[in-house]
């Protein structure tokens, strides 16, 4: 069975810490080839512009070449079923990349592809962000350990969840505020605790965005409405609105805190300019990251280890 990555915890914190090794020496040089004659089938359900620019433009720039596939224009649209996309796929390429509306269909993909599948984001998780997320929080702020993360917006969805896990894995606090119906799914919460029990931080759901950035050293938030949730759009504005992310807010948060987002960001909703462009913000250095760090993790899942790379 080929080592696929659906969710964050999908690595071991110790895999997460080689694949940031790796990061680290690719972020070095622009071009090794360490996957020189490999490709990447990057299949997606949804729109994109950093999932797609990164993970071509990481392959070209490991020797490597990406396909672009979506449902609309293959036989999908046609009827041929999932398993069957990934099995053909498999015959041809060497590793699959899938942007999904629902996290079944990524793990459909992977039981029944035989090369690596990676999780581009689904409706559950968006683990190659919050590799890229911690990766960031490593550069700035020199470890995960021991930071507080507190995000604050809505906390029911796949960019939450995936940094819950990662942070909890590398033993850092992550404090979640978010209104009563739009808080983590409880099984991912359930995970996220026995990460912390296991690697010693903690995580904590609540209402109040005041109590989640207190004191926080990385505040971080999401569109309020993501792919696919557009219906009951106005409700979910109303009831988000106390927790904008604004300078009043980030008055609470630690003197050098940064502010993160995974983008696209919809400025005035979730976050304002003044926070998202202001000094503390390092939200372009992250979205320059989902390209170091995918290729470690492409280069990681294809077997290509740090001493071949130097
Ligand atoms: N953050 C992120 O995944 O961006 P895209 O939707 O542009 O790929
Ligand atoms: N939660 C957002 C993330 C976009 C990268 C969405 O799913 O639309």
């Amino acid at each position: 069975m080929p080592r696929s990555f659906l969710s964050q915890n999908d690595l071991s914190p110790t895999e997460v810490r080689r694949v940031f090794a790796l990061t680290h020496t690719l972020k070095q040089s622009k071009l090794v080839p360490a996957l020189q004659g490999q490709s990447l089938v990057m299949f997606f359900e949804k729109a994109s512009t950093r999932t797609r620019l990164s993970f071509e433009i990481g392959m070209t720039q490991l020797g490597g070449h990406a396909v672009y596939l979506d449902r609309e224009s293959s036989q999908l649209s046609r009827g041929e079923s999932v398993p069957d996309t990934a099995r053909v796929v498999s015959r041809y390429a060497d590793i699959m990349m899938a942007r999904v509306n629902e996290h079944a269909t990524v793990q459909a993909l992977a039981d029944a592809a035989s090369i690596p599948v990676i999780n581009g984001l689904s409706d559950e998780e968006h683990p190659c962000q919050s590799m890229a997320d911690l990766f960031t929080m490593l550069e700035h702020k020199g470890r995960v350990e021991g930071l507080t993360v507190a995000y604050v917006g809505d906390g029911n969805n796949n960019v939450t969840h995936s940094l819950m896990l990662g942070v909890t894995q590398l033993g850092g606090y992550m404090r979640v505020a978010a209104p009563p119906s739009l808080q983590p799914a409880e099984r991912y919460v359930e995970v996220a605790r026995a990460n912390a029990a296991q690697w010693g931080g903690s995580v904590e759901v609540m209402t109040d965005p005041v109590r989640a950035v207190s004191g926080a050293d990385v505040v971080y938030t999401d569109v309020w409405v993501s792919m696919g949730r557009e219906t009951g759009r106005e409700d979910r504005l109303l009831t988000l609105e106390p927790y904008r992310v604004d300078e009043k807010l980030v008055r609470h948060a630690a003197d050098d805190y940064i502010f993160m987002h995974c983008l696209p960001a919809h400025i005035g909703e979730e976050v304002t300019g003044d926070v998202a462009y202001g000094p503390h913000s390092v939200i372009f250095d992250e979205a320059e990251n989902r390209l170091h760090v995918q290729k470690a993790l492409m280069a990681y899942l294809l077997g290509v280890s740090e001493r071949v790379m130097r």
